[in-house]
């Protein structure tokens, strides 16, 4: 471990060591015979109000039974509800591969939950990364069942030792953001089983988690909150799970159904699991009392585990401004990015010898540290990426900063449209329905649009929506045409953009000439979607047109711009860095563009490609620093420049960790969750990412070989595999043996890992598990172990790591198991997916089964 790990690690060990004397003080026997006693205080009314929430966030108290108003919050990279809090990396902590500090990350938002008297945190997020695309990327933990499973259970140790619940979500299927509430995943068992599971599988069986939230999708015909072969015969009786089944936020659509399929708790509150709907089917029989029990026992079982009926969950002796959390963060994004190109070690750059640094880009400043959505959370400080710079370097050398590109607002404030009538502006019809029927109800001219209303997504999530707002949370279906004529001042490539996030219902379209340029009607595929276009010099037909039905809690913004693709950098960047020792060009997202609610585009937003290759072509020492929960297309510039940094969304921190991976203080040590795909074409979920045609049904066609297992299976060549990671120093690996413990699938794996290098620095050792000749179609290999090493200089560690009988495995649908054929199987261990340094044959003499609950 990192000795700068340990620092803070210690004071947060300390502090759960003293937090767990809470946690188990009562016994199970004793904790079932209270439960049962509290049981028959409670009137069936007060049990039904217990399992739905209320105001938003809150279980009803119980006063008879002594069960205080429990409380819960947002998730997962901080406690989002009160304030300003701790906010670290989501995806950057699974490009760590650091459990120790998935542990310490998980800590310490625990601590912040406590001192601010949060219950349930509702986090981490561990849904399987199937395309860049996925507007919650960056909440998650990659594409690998097992990377993703053990961050996810070291973070609900930690976060659970603090006296707090978390919450792992979102289950199950939930691996797109476009119209997530109504998309079907149709996922065969076996697939279902080896990627898609695993993660939750590890959050309870390792992470003993308390709770995992429902998603909002459905899978396999059925909601998940009305899912019963997943609630109950999957978790409940398959992994013995006894903690609590919570709906995602209005994610419920049958109280009777969700009742007896295993959900829990209703959230926000009891729309539909209420009195009104469950007392009639209890008369009528089709819903037991005792189902009812079973979830008062559980909400009453987490709360003794907790010992939230025994003591406050304010804990007013933790501060809430948390300097360990400030740590945690920090270190987060140190280990968290990723240096994927550094031509002849350019990086790091000596402090001596550079006198000046353009950081130029849209991400340099202010701070970006998440998406967007309910994971953003506000820090009391976030350092950007200039702060973070100009900070280390001092006095040695200026930093000269320049955005480069113009925001969205600026370029559809500078789209300059006419009606037919020649007045200034568009022509807009809204309509009170979803499809233009009818008259409508409102007209008006938009000059531009850049239309608003006077609420945003963070001040809706704070609850500061102005009352005349939150009428509109009765907002019934509407659609809008925009029309008028865009002129051209000349021939050439125009960019054009749609800005609508909207999470719900909803699509749009833009035609030019009445050709579509951008069509997300039927699906909307990106928040901010945009496309180029050639036009002629003079005017333009322009319609465009969008419909929406229900509340948005992402708020109503719409823009769109019409924009020449030259002239979008500005002369005064491309000055600075012409004359700039360095080049860091900070590109990307950021939580308006990579945003739950929607997913978002895979080429990076307008302008940004332009950026890079006007900037490569004035200065050679270009290096990209990439803001994004995934990868981005590159394939325009990445030949270009020098050096590629992926930043992720780094927390709090990411400006003082930048600076020190550039200045070589820091060694980056971050390693790919996911493949990075040269194209999305080559992407193995390319063709069955999006609905079948005509239909929401999304068939999980690439199987079990999805990310590096599908782009082996296939032959593809990815641009950056799995597990890649750029160091300043270099490893070398050797003397791999292997010892059999038990006879029955269990061994030790021991291998050296040597620094060569100059530098003292952290490798990622992956081990890789590969079968020959299965019964069944299996991946090359898949990773089943992985260990963080910190070695100085010349130093050698001898590595070692366990396989168990489920590091062989694939699920046998028929025998409802988990089996391992006998043969032969190949353990392989590298730097990489793609860079194996050892390999070892392993016969099995004998087929193992190992039973679902194992
Ligand atoms: C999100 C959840 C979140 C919940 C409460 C939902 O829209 O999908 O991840 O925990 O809102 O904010």
């Amino acid at each position: 471990m990192n000795p700068s790990t340990l620092r803070f690690l210690i004071p947060t060990l300390l502090l759960a060591l003293a937090g767990a004397g809470l946690l188990h003080a009562q016994q199970p026997a004793d904790a079932d015979k209270r439960i049962d006693a509290l049981l028959q205080k409670m009137s069936l009314k007060e049990k039904i109000d217990l399992i739905g929430g209320v105001d938003g966030f809150y279980l009803r108290d119980v006063p008879s039974a002594g069960l205080p108003r429990l409380k819960m919050s947002d998730g997962p990279m901080g406690a989002r509800n009160d304030g300003p809090a701790t906010t670290t990396g989501g995806i950057a902590l699974a490009a760590t591969w650091n459990t120790v500090l998935a542990e310490s990350v998980g800590a310490e938002i625990g601590r912040d939950a406590r001192a601010r008297g949060t219950h349930f945190l509702l986090g981490p997020g561990v849904n399987i990364c199937l395309a860049p695309m996925n507007g919650r990327n960056f909440e998650y933990f990659g594409e690998d069942p097992f990377l993703s499973g053990r961050i996810a259970a070291a973070y609900i140790q930690g976060m659970q030792k603090q006296g707090v619940s978390a919450t792992v979500k979102h289950f199950l299927g939930n691996n797109s953001e476009y119209d997530r509430h109504n998309v079907e995943a149709e996922i065969d068992e076996r697939t279902m089983r080896e990627i898609y599971l695993p993660a939750f599988e590890a959050a309870v069986k390792i992470g003993h988690v308390a709770s995992i939230m429902d998603s909002y999708n459905l899978v396999n015909g059925y909601h998940l909150t009305q899912n019963p072969y997943l609630n109950k015969d999957v978790v409940k009786s398959g992994w013995n799970f006894d903690g609590l089944i919570i709906s995602d936020w209005s994610a419920t659509y049958d109280g009777v159904e969700a009742a007896n399929a295993g959900m829990d708790i209703e959230m926000p509150s009891g729309a539909y699991m209420n009195s009104k709907t469950l007392l009639p089917a209890i008369e009528t029989g089709k819903v037991t009392v005792a189902t009812i029990d079973d979830k008062v026992r559980r909400i009453l079982r987490v709360a003794m585990r907790f010992g939230w009926m025994d003591r406050a969950q304010t804990d007013l002796t933790i501060p809430a401004y948390n300097v360990a959390g400030k740590n945690a963060a920090l270190q987060t994004a140190r280990e968290g990015m990723v240096l994927l190109k550094n031509d002849s070690n350019l990086l790091p750059v000596s402090r001596g010898s550079i006198r000046s640094i353009a950081l130029l880009g849209p991400d340099a400043h202010p701070a970006i540290p998440s998406g967007g959505g309910s994971a953003s959370v506000k820090p009391f400080a976030a350092v950007s990426f200039l702060d973070g710079l100009t900070n280390a370097l001092g006095p040695s050398a200026n930093v000269y900063y320049h955005r480069g590109i113009p925001k969205w607002s600026q370029l559809a404030n500078s789209t300059a449209f006419t009606t037919a009538g020649g007045r200034p502006g568009l022509q807009v019809e809204v309509f009170g329905n979803k499809d233009f029927s009818g008259s409508p109800v409102a007209t008006r001219i938009d000059e531009h649009i850049n239309v608003r209303p006077p609420f945003t997504v963070t001040e809706l999530l704070a609850g500061e929506v102005p009352e005349v707002d939150k009428l509109s949370k009765e907002a019934h279906d509407s659609s809008t045409r925009w029309s008028g004529l865009y002129s051209a001042a000349a021939a050439g490539s125009y960019r054009v953009f749609v800005e609508s996030p909207t999470d719900g219902v909803a699509g749009f379209r833009l035609s030019i000439d009445g050709k579509p340029v951008i069509d997300d009607w039927k699906l909307r595929k990106a928040i901010i979607d945009q496309n180029s276009i050639e036009l002629s010099a003079g005017k333009h037909q322009v319609v465009f047109e969008r419909y929406q039905t229900g509340f948005n809690f992402l708020g109503d913004l719409v823009r769109v711009g019409i924009v020449p693709a030259t002239g979008l950098v500005d002369p005064a960047a491309k000055a600075l860095a012409a004359k700039a020792d360095l080049v860091v060009l900070a590109v990307g997202y950021d939580n308006d563009s990579e945003s739950e609610g929607g997913d978002r585009t895979f080429g990076l937003p307008i302008g940004q490609d332009e950026l890079i290759r006007e900037i490569s072509a004035v200065n050679k020492k270009v290096v990209v620093v990439v803001t994004s929960g995934g990868n981005v297309d590159s394939s325009k510039w990445l030949p270009q420049v020098s050096g590629l940094i992926q930043a992720w969304y780094p927390g709090q921190e990411g400006g003082t960790a930048l600076a020190e991976i550039l200045l070589g203080d820091v060694n980056p040590s971050g390693r790919l969750p996911f493949t990075f795909e040269k194209r999305w074409e080559d992407n193995p979920a390319h063709d069955s990412y999006y609905p079948e045609p005509g239909t929401r049904r999304v068939v999980y066609r690439s199987g079990v070989f999805v990310g590096y297992r599908g782009y082996e299976h296939n032959g593809t060549q990815p641009l950056f595999p799995f597990g890649y990671g750029l160091s300043y120093t270099a490893f070398k690996y050797g003397n791999l043996s292997l010892k059999q413990l038990d006879g029955a699938g269990k061994y030790e794996v021991s291998f050296d890992v040597t620094n060569t290098g100059k530098r003292e620095g952290a490798e990622v050792a992956q081990i890789y598990v590969g079968a020959n000749g299965a019964s069944v179609p299996r991946p090359a290999k898949e990773l089943k172990a992985f260990s963080k090493v910190t070695l100085r200089p010349g130093e050698t560690k001898r590595v070692s790591v366990e396989l168990d009988p489920r590091s062989f495995a694939y699920f046998d649908v028929p025998g409802k198991q988990w089996k391992a054929d006998a043969g032969d199987y190949e353990v392989l261990v590298g730097h990489s997916s793609a860079e194996i340094e050892l390999r070892r044959k392993v016969t099995l003499e004998r087929a193992l089964a190992i039973a679902v609950s194992e």
